[in-house]
């Protein structure tokens, strides 16, 4: 078998890269898809439930199969830096890939905003960390009005080779599902990634090497849109927001977004349009969950599965866990739920919600025994 590269080399014939092009590349994709054993049986409900472990990428979220994709495009292109606003994770992703490809990153963040973790990315990789006394939203203007002018190539999810990349992931689940999941669950920001995974699922089903909606623009006039069959079935697409910064909940652009879910504090969506469509094609729904949602099905994903999030992530399986019991997913189906980004990305929410805090104990046998009969349930 030949060794993994990433998801650019296996699965060359679906995107759109040249023959000779040099790839960008840490290994990306090929996450794993697990099987939740011990949820269900505590919600007492007959569904399979799946998460996908984004957070195993190499820079610990899903923006590295959009990355490779898009700093491979901008380095083939003649481009020499690379600029993105960010909540942190795609920071930490062009910075990697732009010391990967040997070029520079700017990257513009909200001042305090973002996880301790992702900082400490975007600096170890060398990028120029701009912390901007703005919002996410005011950072994504002023990138697009900077890349304007000046020889930068943006890594947003604006760049339509971003979402190429990230339909990968839904490549990988009907790959080992052997079909698409009835739901597919995901937390929304800007939701370029809920909008990629449609076009991944649509591409498969439509059994055509090549693309979807106007959103990828490299069509060639073979996708379902132009006239392919749908030989396989799709999921219905499920976007989740926090309550604080759910515009889609709102119907309208939301100007002061909060959320515990620093990486989801996005209040004006550059998807929009796509997403309503995503949500229009696939029978699919939005819907919020409260910060304290959030967090508790972060924790449970840690304490009962051995999975650790960052709370973001946990936006998708908080509503997925409340739509299950709520009936609105029937009993019987199977649920992806993306985990989008590695909890170690955010220490300090995890620590805090820690039900145990570490306790210090003198350095004897007596006191160490006593600190664990003291523990045992
Ligand atoms: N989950 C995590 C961990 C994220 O970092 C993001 C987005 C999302 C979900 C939402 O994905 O925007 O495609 O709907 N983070 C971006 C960033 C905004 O700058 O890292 P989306």
């Amino acid at each position: 078998r030949p060794r993994y590269t990433g998801i650019i080399e296996r699965y060359r014939d679906r995107l759109p890269v040249h023959d000779d092009a040099r790839i960008i590349s840490l290994g990306e994709g090929n996450t794993p898809l697990i099987r939740l054993n011990n949820i269900p049986r505590v919600l007492g409900k007959e569904v399979d439930i799946y998460v996908k472990f984004e957070g195993l990428n190499p820079t610990g979220s899903f923006k590295d199969r959009g990355m490779t994709m898009a700093v491979t495009r901008a380095v083939e292109e003649g481009s020499r830096a690379i600029i993105c606003a960010s909540t942190g994770n795609t920071s930490a992703s062009a910075a990697a890939y732009a010391a990967r490809a040997g070029i520079t990153a700017f990257v513009l963040i909200p001042d305090g905003k973002i996880a301790q973790g992702k900082l400490a990315q975007a600096m170890m990789h060398g990028s120029t960390v701009i912390q901007i006394k703005g919002n996410f939203d005011d950072g994504m203007r002023l990138v697009k009005q900077v890349a304007e002018t000046s020889p930068v190539t943006v890594v947003n999810s604006v760049n339509p080779y971003r979402l190429q990349g990230q339909k990968t992931a839904a490549f990988e689940i009907v790959e080992e599902l052997g079909r698409a999941p009835d739901y597919h669950c995901l937390p929304v920001g800007n939701a370029g990634n809920i909008t990629a995974h449609w076009i991944g699922y649509c591409e498969y089903s439509s059994g055509s090497g090549d693309h979807v909606t106007e959103a990828c623009g490299f069509c060639k006039g073979r996708c379902m849109y132009a006239g392919g069959a749908i030989v396989g079935n799709r999921p219905r697409m499920v976007g989740y927001q926090a309550s604080g910064s759910a515009p889609f909940m709102r119907g309208a652009m939301v100007d002061d977004p909060d959320t515990v879910a620093t990486a989801i504090r996005i209040g004006h969506p550059q998807s929009w349009d796509y997403a309503w469509k995503v949500k229009e094609e696939s029978g699919g729904w939005f819907d919020e969950c409260a910060d304290e949602e959030i967090l508790a099905a972060q924790k449970l994903l840690a304490e009962r599965e051995g999975v650790f999030c960052e709370p973001a992530s946990a936006t998708s399986l908080a509503g997925a866990l409340r739509d299950v019991k709520a009936g609105k997913i029937p009993e019987g189906s199977s649920i992806v739920c993306t985990l989008t980004g590695h909890g170690l990305k955010d220490p300090d929410i995890a620590i805090q919600q820690s039900l145990r805090a570490p306790q210090t104990v003198e350095a004897d046998l007596e006191s160490v025994k006593r600190a664990i009969l003291e523990n045992i349930d």
